[in-house]
């Protein structure tokens, strides 16, 4: 059975979205067939991830869900994007950065059946092993909708007060909707700070598993939006991390 895995947050810029691109790119390199979704209606960046200009883009995510289109006319092959080749594939599904379409979504109501019947759709279209999708920060109907229907959900949080305290309610609300399986990620942490004993401050805050607590990475800040980590440093400490972090998620 093909795992969803859906990457959330509480506050915005915890580096879901980088997360996400990040482990895709390492799945594909692993020879896996990965369907990505962008269901960060709000702020959309995944495809730039991803080199897919806006301007290649005929249908959107937000197309589907109002059935403006199916799921095959918004799903961009972005294989291609990866260095050199990769024996497995991506497949991404991108929301829209139009301004019609953020304010609509925004405000009107989420369909959270036509994201159930979404994915798998994504799945069989592409026969894919696994399926990551990228949220929007905090808790909102669409948010909501994923963490229902996800196998994994990997909560990503910054070492900051605000943050603890309202990864908290997410955290509370996925035991509350039975989550399979639910992973704490610490990431953006500085040098200053000693990365066991944030992780253990999360384990002892939440009561649940940390799959990793990442370094602040200056080589990650500095990237370019269209630069995946990974392929740009397969040999770095990080992207070992990454890699552990990877097989900790799919065994
Ligand atoms: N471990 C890290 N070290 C350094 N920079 C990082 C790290 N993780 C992510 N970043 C950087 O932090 C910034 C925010 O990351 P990203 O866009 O992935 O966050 P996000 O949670 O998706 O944000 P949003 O909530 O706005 O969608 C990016 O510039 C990214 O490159
Ligand atoms: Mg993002």
């Amino acid at each position: 059975m093909p795992t969803v895995i859906v990457v959330h947050s509480f506050r915005r810029g915890t580096g879901k979205t980088s997360l996400v691109a990040n482990l895709a790119a390492l799945l594909a390199r692993a020879g896996k067939r990965v369907g990505l979704v962008d269901l960060n209606i709000e702020s959309p960046s995944l495809h730039y991830a991803f080199g897919l200009k806006d301007s290649a883009i005929t249908c959107y995510l937000n197309d589907v869900l109002r059935q403006a289109c199916s799921v095959e006319q918004a799903t961009y092959d972005v294989t291609t994007s990866l260095q050199g080749s990769a024996p497995g594939k991506l497949y991404l599904l991108p929301a829209s950065t139009r301004f019609l379409d953020i304010s609509m979504a925004l405000k009107g109501d989420f369909d959270s059946e036509a994201l159930d019947a979404c994915i798998p759709e994504l799945i069989e279209n592409n026969q894919l092993d696994i399926v990551l999708v990228d949220t929007r920060a905090g808790l909102t109907d669409d948010t909501l909708a994923a963490i229902a229907m996800t196998d994994i959900l990997c909560i990503i949080l910054r070492p900051d007060a605000q943050d603890f305290q309202g990864t908290a309610v997410t955290v509370d609300l996925a035991r509350r909707l039975d989550v399979p399986r639910l992973i704490m990620i610490g990431n953006l942490v500085p040098k200053t700070y000693n990365l066991a004993e944030v992780t253990k401050e999360i384990e002892t805050t939440y009561h649940c598993e940390v799959a990793i607590t990442l370094p602040l990475n200056p080589d990650m800040m500095t990237l370019s939006s269209a630069d995946i980590f990974v392929e740009v440093n397969p040999e770095s400490p990080f992207t070992q991390e990454l890699k552990t972090l990877l097989d900790h998620l799919i065994l």
